[in-house]
């Protein structure tokens, strides 16, 4: 077994103390926080698995080890050794009796570790992301953020998904013109970020039938809302021979499998972080299924009855006020679709029951967390695609290859975008999505 440092103890991490019980190991990590009551010390370590508490009473440890330790700065590095006693009323199960400690990289006490336990604003944290990861929610919260990301690649590469990444520097707009940031491209030509990889993994699934992509997208938007990045990440599936149906069955069945996956392995991270896992119980396909005409006529049935502030004009799209009043009323995500043609996308298949509506779909997701997912089948008619882009005024000579999909063996198709960071703050119940990936970038920050 790997040992460390001046003793002969096993190394042994904070989420695999239960194998360790009664036994001496060592741990590599930081102080997180000190306490003391006289002639006892109460250090918490951390190490990126999770917290401990350490018991140090001074009677029971060399002198040297106790006055090192009650003078150590929070956030000092330090291999710390001790036994392993199991103890039903610490936070992790269980509590170190510290032997000996070794100290990495001690903090100055001139400059002492700038985020404390007392409660800090939201812009000084943010200001300070660099050092906030390291509290354990944040962790917790980035521990989580990486199982929904696995969950969600596994659930397609275990369902015959191929995944193909789109490239991230585009030659024009896919979700709308307004939002894309701009770059020059030699030559005096433009580039821009993608905003979504939906029309390059079109491409891909006429060639390989079902396909999906993941990868940073980004949004120029100036929308300064607690649901709004401008680099997030997308994972969009693209399925050759499907419609609206199969993109619904494909939804509520992915969602279950990622809400399964946290709670498999996150009951703890779930608890630190604050959130009731029993809401999370009720994720299990099938989810309720609405058109926009019924949300619509709900909206309005709250608005008679003084529920809402604002009446939703019918046509319109959902504001974020809407969409949280809806997703309200269901304890598990709902699919909303249908929408008018009109606010809807270009590259979107009409109803044939009615043209006026898109066969897409927004899923809403419980709790008042609003869209996570937005999807659609796609105009697989080479003339109804065509002047669609006139008609939305776009550069028909940046589509010709886009259009050659409909040229060249045209199927109906269908496929959905789900951002990471809406699913993360749901899933963690958090009211702001920048503390769902490591360093947020919104409209008013782009430090550290
Ligand atoms: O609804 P959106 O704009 O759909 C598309 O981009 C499609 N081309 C996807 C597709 O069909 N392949 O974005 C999809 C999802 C949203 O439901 C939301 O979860 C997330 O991406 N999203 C954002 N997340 C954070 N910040 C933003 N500014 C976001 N914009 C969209
Ligand atoms: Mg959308």
């Amino acid at each position: 077994m790997e040992t460390a440092g001046t003793t002969s103890a096993p190394l042994a991490t904070i989420a695999s103390l239960a194998q360790h019980d009664g036994q001496t190991v060592t741990l590599r990590g930081w102080l997180y926080n000190l306490r003391s009551s006289g002639k006892l010390l109460f250090p918490t370590f951390r190490d990126g698995t999770g917290t401990i508490q350490g018991i140090v009473p001074k009677a029971a440890v060399p002198e040297a080890l106790f006055n090192t330790l009650k003078e150590l700065q929070l956030e000092s590095s330090l291999m710390v050794t001790g036994k392993v006693r199991a103890d039903a009323r610490a936070p992790s199960g269980f509590e170190l009796d510290v032997e000996s400690l070794e100290v990495i990289s001690a903090v100055s006490a001139d400059q002492p570790f700038p985020i404390t336990l007392k409660e800090h604003g939201v812009d000084f944290l943010m200001e300070h992301r660099h050092l906030w990861v390291r509290t354990p929610r944040q962790s917790a919260i980035l521990r989580v953020r990486a199982t929904i990301m696995r969950a969600a690649a596994e659930y397609f590469d275990t369902n015959g998904f191929i995944r193909t990444d789109p490239p991230i520097l585009t030659p024009n707009a896919c979700e709308g013109t307004s939002e894309l940031f701009e770059m020059d491209y030699f030559d005096n030509d433009k580039a821009y970020l993608t905003q979504s990889g939906q029309l390059y993994i079109e491409a891909t699934a006429l060639a390989l039938g079902k396909v999906y992509s993941f990868g940073p997208t980004f949004r120029a938007e100036k929308s300064k809302t607690r649901r709004h990045l401008t680099e997030f990440w997308m994972i969009e599936p693209e399925i050759a021979f499907a419609g609206l149906d199969d993109l619904l069955e494909l939804a509520e069945n992915f969602l279950s499998h990622i809400v399964a996956r946290v709670l498999e392995s996150h009951r703890g991270d779930l608890t630190v972080i604050g959130r009731d896992a029993t809401k999370l119980e009720a994720i299990k396909a099938p989810f309720p299924r609405i058109s926009y005409d019924e949300a619509h006529a709900m909206l309005e049935d709250a608005f008679s009855k003084g529920l809402i502030e604002t009446q939703h004009k019918a046509g319109d799209d959902f504001g974020s006020p809407d969409e949280t009043y809806i997703s309200s009323q269901f304890d598990r995500p709902v699919m909303v679709h249908r929408y008018p043609a009109a606010i809807k996308a270009f590259y979107m298949q009409p109803d044939p029951a009615d043209p006026t509506r898109a066969l897409c779909v927004d899923v809403l997701a419980p709790e008042g967390y609003g869209e996570i997912i937005g999807g659609s089948q796609r105009v697989d008619s080479y003339d109804l695609l065509k002047r669609r882009i006139e008609e939305h005024n776009l550069p028909l000579a940046a589509f010709e290859w886009y259009l050659d999909l409909r040229r060249y063996g045209s199927v109906p198709h269908a496929g959905f975008g789900m951002g990471i960071e809406r699913v993360v703050a749901w899933i963690c119940g958090l009211d702001h999505v920048r503390e769902t990936i490591p360093f947020a970038r919104t409209l008013n920050r782009i430090y550290p």
